[in-house]
């Protein structure tokens, strides 16, 4: 039962505003008060109860609203595959709102990369910091077929963290409640993790192929090639707008780029880059809930 807004505590809140400052002296006027308030909530379809039990009743609801509501939250192979990625790769938890976020995202990811599946073409991460998308994928992949070992699937990343960000990529005060206002959500360098690291993170699947550089710049040296799947995590406007840019027309039919964080406040770059890049293509771009957003060639 939702109990939201339809508690109210005992008039305290009007002694407090001092009020009945005056009166709460006399019982009896004290008690005709309290059941004309009381009353007058019910009305509005509130009920008044003591400061004691709305407590425990606020209790209850945050633990309620904890409790796994969604089926990505009891999937036992997401979870289990999740938890082994987080412990393998090393990547810290994050609080239990940020890490609800970040599990659906990386369920939405998985369950595209299941559609796209059945498109030819080479696997991209372009963004993976300590391995952890990468290696859900190829986990996945693995499920599909035993003997994958990473081969069709490429990483590209500057393995020393975020480039720079630019005036795109500037938060506007109050735009993200997390954020007190700062300039940008992160400096260069950020989610840097050298290229060993993620290797050795991922060595279940040594036939992953590494891309060290700058994006968009490394993009030109890299083997001309086909794409079923792009995903692209790389938090600030320039990155993403150029690997938009060289991967879209590179996807075979039905292949699919994933954008990571398209509608998140704490990076407006990513919006921009995505809105421009597909305008530029003239392709429609699709947002998800979860911040995620999808260019589908078709
Ligand atoms: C948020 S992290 C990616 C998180 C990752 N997908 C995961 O599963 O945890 C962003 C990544 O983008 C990379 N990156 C950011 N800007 C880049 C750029 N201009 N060129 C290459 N890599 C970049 C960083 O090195 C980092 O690994």
């Amino acid at each position: 039962m939702r109990l939201d807004g339809a508690i109210l505590p005992w008039p305290d809140v009007l002694w407090r505003a001092g009020l009945l400052n005056r009166v709460h002296e006399y019982a009896p006027v004290k008690t005709a008060v309290k059941r004309l308030v009381q009353r007058a909530a019910r009305r509005f379809g509130y009920q008044m109860v003591p400061v004691g039990v709305w407590a425990k009743a606020s209790r209850a609801l945050a633990l309620a609203d904890a409790a796994p509501s969604l089926l990505f939250q009891v999937d036992p192979v997401f979870q289990s595959s999740y938890a082994r990625g987080l412990a393998i790769t090393g990547t810290p938890e994050s609080g239990q709102v940020v890490c609800s976020k970040r599990q659906s995202r990386f369920y939405n990811l998985l369950s595209i990369h299941r559609w796209a599946g059945g498109v030819p073409g080479w696997q991209v991460e372009c963004g993976c910091w300590k391995g952890l998308s990468s290696y859900l994928l190829n986990q996945q992949a693995k499920r599909l077929k035993p003997s994958h070992d990473g081969a069709g699937f490429m990483i590209v990343d500057s393995f020393e963290g975020l480039s720079q960000p630019t005036s795109e990529d500037r938060v506007q005060r109050g735009s993200d409640p997390a954020l007190p206002g700062g300039e940008y959500a992160a400096r260069a360098g950020t989610f840097h993790c050298p290229q060993d690291a993620v290797r050795k993170a991922l060595s279940e699947f040594p036939a992953i192929e590494y891309h060290q550089g700058w994006i968009p710049e490394v993009l030109s040296s890299l083997p001309e090639r086909t794409y079923s799947f792009v995903h692209i995590d790389l938090d600030l406007h320039d990155p993403i707008r150029g690997a938009v840019d060289y991967f879209f027309p590179r996807l075979e039919k039905g292949g699919v780029i994933v954008l990571d964080d398209y509608g998140s406040l704490t990076w407006p770059g990513a919006l921009k880059g995505g809105d421009d890049a597909a305008a530029a293509l003239g392709q429609p771009l699709t947002p998800l809930s979860t911040g995620q957003a999808l260019l589908v060639r078709r």
